[in-house]
């Protein structure tokens, strides 16, 4: 008998939220909610997730709903029928009162004013997220997606200008509900400090008379032009006796190389604004490349 009792109450409890609901209710813990049914009708009952008896102390007035002393069983979903006629639900959460540390991190591979954001969270929670744009206008929600707690969603600010210095802040607005309580964090940052190229391309040894020089190309995804959108690249290569060595060029695309050189790689950075790194290239194996190529020579 206690374990089926038992199962009631987690069942009753435990309405895992799959998207955000249309209408939701932030309560402040063991305060008063009143939920209004929206529908022309004089008499409604009322159920909490589906059960006709809510887990709740409740005044039901014509159409509006007066939950008592908000706690967390009395959150959830309250629906209002007519018979069995459903005319609206609202889902009742209860404030967080504690400052969540989100942990937002976005990132973005170039200056287009797009740029994707991942953040940790209850496993059970739904978010959703908008951004005020560079221009004041506030974007659309975009619903996160979710995966075991890490939770992401891809954003584009389409009055972001490349060529223009940022001067105000991006804000994202993040929303969240779990099963019983609600998240309003927000997060402020620039493009610029968000932006980390992806790996060069193009990475290739040619033997120029007796020279050895190595070629590369910036990342597909870097803008034009080279002038304004300028890199600079580290190289990290292998001498013959192993010493590894590092080496950094501005705004070229090509550099010689010692002759015996093992292998090579090399990754790319915005020298102007934030110091993020791109992920290195693969490295390169020269031995082979070499051989075959003085043997063409
Ligand atoms: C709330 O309950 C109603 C009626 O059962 C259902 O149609 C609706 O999808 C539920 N909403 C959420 C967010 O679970
Ligand atoms: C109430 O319902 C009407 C008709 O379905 C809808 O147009 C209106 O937006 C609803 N109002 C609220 C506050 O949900
Ligand atoms: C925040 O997220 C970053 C990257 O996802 C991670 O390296 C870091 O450890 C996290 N910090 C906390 C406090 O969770
Ligand atoms: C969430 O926070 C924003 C500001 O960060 C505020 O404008 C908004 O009213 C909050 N929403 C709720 C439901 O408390
Ligand atoms: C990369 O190399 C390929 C083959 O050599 C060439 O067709 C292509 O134009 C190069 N791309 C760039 C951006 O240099
Ligand atoms: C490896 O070679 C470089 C240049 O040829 C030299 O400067 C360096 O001292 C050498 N390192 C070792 C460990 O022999």
């Amino acid at each position: 008998m206690l374990v089926l009792v038992g199962l009631v109450l987690s069942l009753a409890s435990v309405d895992a939220l799959t998207t955000f609901p249309p209408k939701f209710q932030v309560g402040q813990m063991n305060g008063d909610v009143v939920v209004k049914c929206n529908t022309s009708e004089q008499q409604v009952s009322w159920t909490q997730n589906g059960d006709p008896e809510p887990m709740a102390e409740l005044v039901a007035e014509g159409q509006t709903l007066t939950i008592l002393g908000l706690d967390l069983p009395a959150a959830g979903n309250y629906s209002c029928w007519a018979g069995t006629v459903l005319l609206d639900s609202t889902y009742v959460v209860v404030s967080s009162s504690r400052e969540e540390r989100m942990n937002i991190s976005c990132q973005t591979e170039s200056y287009h004013g797009s740029f994707r954001c991942s953040w940790t969270g209850p496993h059970s929670a739904v978010f959703r997220a908008r951004l005020t744009h560079s221009d004041g206008s506030v974007g659309e929600w975009v619903l996160a997606s979710s995966h075991h707690g890490q939770f992401g969603a891809s954003f584009m600010d389409p009055s972001f200008c490349p060529f223009a210095e940022e001067l105000q802040p991006l804000q994202l607005q993040l929303e969240g509900l779990s099963d019983t309580s609600y998240l309003n964090v927000s997060s402020h940052f620039f493009i610029r400090d968000i932006v980390r190229p992806d790996p060069p391309q193009n990475l290739t040894v040619w033997w120029q008379g007796e020279q050895l020089l190595l070629t590369w190309a910036p990342p597909v995804s870097w803008p034009l032009p080279k002038s304004y959108f300028a890199l600079l690249y580290r190289l990290q290569y292998e001498l013959p006796n192993g010493t590894q060595v590092d080496k950094y060029v501005e705004g070229v695309e090509e550099t010689q190389l010692q002759v015996g050189t093992q292998r090579v790689r090399i990754s790319c950075q915005d020298p102007y604004t934030n110091p993020a790194w791109s992920p290195w290239t693969a490295w390169q194996d020269l031995d082979a490349t070499q051989q075959s190529q003085l043997r063409a020579h």
